[in-house]
């Protein structure tokens, strides 16, 4: 029977260390340590932002949370901070990501992206990956003015396809995504790439998959 997957997009669909990716050999050894703090940081300023009550786009987020890297990681050249910021904007996908929306897609399922990223940023890489023709809807928190994991977000999804949040198979990388995507009724993916360790135990994924292409076994 078709059905509604939607995607969280980045970490998701598109690989967030795809930029430090295209610039290693300049960002040297410590390449990797602020790739990961970059990412930590700009997931931080969201919560920290919406549990205080206030909002500013994810794109500005990204900005700053890589001028801290940047600082806390002074091995790496600060003139690749617009390279870097380049590279984001038009952010590769997972190999797995394309396959897999098109094989959805033929199977006559609809499909979506349910992003923190502003309308903006979503456009530039979704366009750079080859991803929008087969996207049913792109919805970003932007229209709400607020972050993951508030549950108003996740209600973007059952709006835009007009259906119950049963209806719903909400797909993401991120375990803090999943445990609000269950708490507000999807059926839930969690990809698990690096084959982490479970978390959230009140909001078991109802899946576990180690990359997109297992989705195909469910869908
Ligand atoms: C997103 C963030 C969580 O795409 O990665 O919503």
């Amino acid at each position: 029977m078709p059905s509604i997957f939607v995607f969280d997009a980045y970490g998701t669909l598109l690989d967030v260390h795809a930029a430090i990716a295209r610039h290693r050999a300049e960002a040297g050894p410590e390449a990797d340590r602020l790739s990961d703090i970059w990412r930590t940081k700009q997931l931080e300023y969201s919560w920290t932002l919406t549990l205080a009550g206030h909002y500013v786009d994810f794109w500005t987020l990204t900005q700053r949370a890589l001028d801290y890297a940047l600082e806390r990681v002074p091995s790496v050249d600060k003139k690749l901070k617009s390279r870097l910021l380049e590279a984001y904007f038009k952010l590769g996908a997972f190999p797995d990501a394309l396959p897999t929306l098109r094989a959805l897609k033929a199977k006559g399922h609809k499909t979506g992206i349910l992003s923190n990223g502003s309308p903006a940023m979503l456009k530039g890489a979704l366009d750079a990956a080859g991803l929008a023709g087969d996207l049913d809807a792109v919805l970003s928190v932007d229209a709400l003015k607020m972050f993951k994991p508030r549950p108003e977000v996740y209600a973007l999804v059952t709006d835009r396809f007009e259906c119950t949040a049963a209806d719903v198979t909400f797909v993401s990388s991120n375990r803090w995504d999943v445990m609000a995507g269950a708490s507000v009724g999807f059926r839930t993916c969690w990809i698990n790439r690096a084959g982490m360790p479970d978390e959230y135990p009140d909001f078991p994924p109802e899946r576990v998959l180690a990359d997109l292409n297992a989705l195909l076994t469910v869908g």
